[in-house]
C-alpha cells in the first residue's frame, strides 16, 4: 500500500490523476530474484562468447542496467530506439527505428533485451532486422511477456515472467512516459476501472 501511493505521489497533472499503478504483480525482490536467476544462465550460456545485448530504448533500460550487473562475463551493451506505441495503451502497429545501434553485430552473438512482449510485433520485425546482418546467434531476454492469444510464436530463450494480458506500469515500463521510476511492476489502473 505504501508504494502504491509512491506510484501515485509522482502524479502532479491533476488530469492525469485517474491513472496510477494498482496491483503490483512483481514486487522490487521479486525482479531483483528474477534478474540474477536470468543473468546467471546467460553467464553460462555464453561463457566466452563476448556476447552483444541489445537493448530496446527506453522501456528496457532499466531491466538492463540491473541485468548487466548481474553478469560476470565480458559483454557489450548497445542500443535501439524504436516505437510501435504512438500514445497510451494501444499498439499502433507500426514499428519505427529512430535510432540503430552503433556496433556491428556480424560474426556477434546477439541478445536483445526487451521490456514485454505484448503483440510481439515489433520484436519480430526488429529480430527481421537484426538478422540480416548476419550475427552468430540471436536470442531474446524479455522482463515480461503477456499471455495474449494473438501473440507472434517468438521463442523466448530467457523470460522473467509471463503475465495477463493488462498494461503495466514500472520498472521501465510507462503510460506515456509516466511512472517508469517506479521500482515494481504494476497494473495501471484507468479511469472507468
Ligand atoms: P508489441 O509490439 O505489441 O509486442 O509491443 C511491444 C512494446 O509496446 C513494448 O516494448 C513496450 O514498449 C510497449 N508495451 C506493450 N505492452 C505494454 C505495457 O503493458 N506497458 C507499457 N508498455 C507496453
Ligand atoms: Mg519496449
Amino acid at each position: 500500500m505504501e508504494k502504491l501511493q509512491k506510484g501515485a505521489d509522482l502524479i502532479t497533472d491533476p488530469r492525469e490523476s485517474d491513472y496510477r499503478p494498482g496491483e503490483v504483480l512483481m514486487t522490487e525482490g521479486e525482479i531483483a530474484e528474477m534478474v540474477s536467476a536470468l543473468g546467471r544462465r546467460i553467464s553460462e550460456d555464453y561463457e566466452g562468447r563476448d556476447p552483444v545485448l541489445v537493448n530496446l530504448l527506453k522501456g528496457g533500460v532499466i531491466f538492463l542496467a540491473d541485468l548487466t550487473r548481474r553478469l560476470p562475463i565480458p559483454h557489450q551493451l548497445d542500443f535501439m530506439r524504436v516505437s510501435s506505441y504512438e500514445n497510451g495503451t494501444k499498439s499502433s502497429g507500426i514499428v519505427r527505428i529512430a535510432e540503430d545501434l552503433a556496433t556491428n553485430i556480424s560474426g556477434r552473438h546477439t541478445i536483445v533485451v526487451e521490456d514485454v512482449l505484448d503483440s510481439g510485433r515489433t520484436l519480430a520485425y526488429i529480430l527481421d532486422i537484426l538478422k540480416l546482418r548476419s550475427p552468430a546467434s540471436i536470442e531474446v531476454c524479455a522482463l515480461l511477456r503477456k499471455k495474449v492469444p494473438q501473440n507472434t510464436s517468438i521463442r523466448v530463450r530467457y523470460l522473467g515472467k509471463e503475465i495477463p494480458d493488462v498494461f503495466v506500469v514500472g520498472y521501465g515500463l510507462d503510460y506515456n512516459e509516466r511512472f517508469r521510476n517506479l521500482p515494481f511492476v504494476a497494473k495501471l489502473v484507468m479511469p472507468g476501472d
